[in-house]
């Protein structure tokens, strides 16, 4: 008996293919199997079922409380969306931090869930050894180097990271940690333009920069901001193309006077009984009344 595993038609050598073709990679957050299936439809390269969840889907104020169970829920929905990009699942808060064996455990359930690549934050020594150990169990991994939503506290707010030579020395060695350890790719938040553009340059996997400047491989945003659903704060580096927010609280007015008004449902948007059916009806009321 064979079996036929179905591969999606952006792997992990379509960001390294396209990193040496000098073509931008695309990527975008998602967190349903609707939106996932409109960006895989439009041709986005990757979805991230970013930890970005647990703020623009579920209200709270940082990623910090997202848990394994939310990002198994997220991550199976947007797999069932999202047919032909890679999708890439955020490995949560304290996912991967107590052991190795831990981390790499919480990795296998996310690809389990449907992800085809799972992200962590940062790129310390035992950082690297769950991403050696991630890949030696075929878990593909994507870095996350610069601003690291999940180190808000340590960080002390959202900053701006790599804004020296030095600190960019820092960032690079950590992403060339990353790169040996078998990432396929790392994400750059928040660093400057020129950092971001050095790290880039000294990297033989690809960059996908966030706020990071327009000389990554790629750029990636999160779907609440360029939709303009997600209206807590904009930040400077994200692009909105649609205004969401009004077209949802418009729809909702317009609904809301329809029923109070009568005008909501008409003709088209009711059923009605068979004619026979009706007869009976008089039939019964004439009888009872
Ligand atoms: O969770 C997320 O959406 C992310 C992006 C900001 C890269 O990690």
């Amino acid at each position: 008996m064979s079996v036929e595993v179905k591969l999606k038609d952006v792997t992990v050598n379509t960001f390294l293919k396209k990193k040496r073709e000098k073509q931008k990679i695309t990527m975008l957050t998602a967190y349903d199997c609707s939106t996932a299936k409109y960006f895989d439809d439009a041709g986005v390269d990757s979805i991230l079922v970013g930890d970005s969840v647990g703020m623009v889907v579920l209200g709270y104020e940082s990623t910090t409380s997202v848990t394994m169970n939310d990002m198994r829920v997220f991550t199976a929905a947007v797999s069932r969306g999202a047919k032909r990009c890679l999708v890439v699942a955020d490995m949560p808060f304290m996912s991967y931090h107590s052991s190795v064996e831990e981390a790499v455990k919480n990795a296998g359930e996310l690809i389990r869930a449907g992800a085809s690549a799972v992200k962590l934050e940062g790129g310390t020594d035992y950082l690297i050894s769950v991403v050696k150990r991630c890949v030696e169990s075929g878990i593909p991994v994507v870095g996350h180097l610069g601003f690291t939503p999940q180190y808000l506290n340590v960080l002390g707010g959202y900053k701006i990271q790599g804004k020296s030579a030095d600190k960019t020395r820092f960032i690079l060695n950590q992403a060339k940690k990353l790169e040996e350890a078998g990432a396929f790719c790392v994400v750059l938040e928040m660093v400057p333009e020129e950092s971001a553009k050095y790290i880039t340059e000294n990297l033989n996997i690809p960059t996908i920069g966030i706020g990071a400047g327009r000389y990554t491989d790629g750029q990636v945003l999160v779907a609440d901001d360029i939709l303009g659903k997600y209206s807590e704060f904009k930040p400077k580096f994200a692009r909105r193309y649609a205004d969401l927010k009004s077209v949802i609280s418009e729809s909702a007015k317009s609904y809301i006077n329809d029923v109070q008004s009568g005008a909501f449902p008409d003709e088209t948007e009711i059923f009605h009984l068979s004619e026979d059916e009706l007869k009976e009806m008089e039939k019964i009321e004439s009888c009872c009344n």
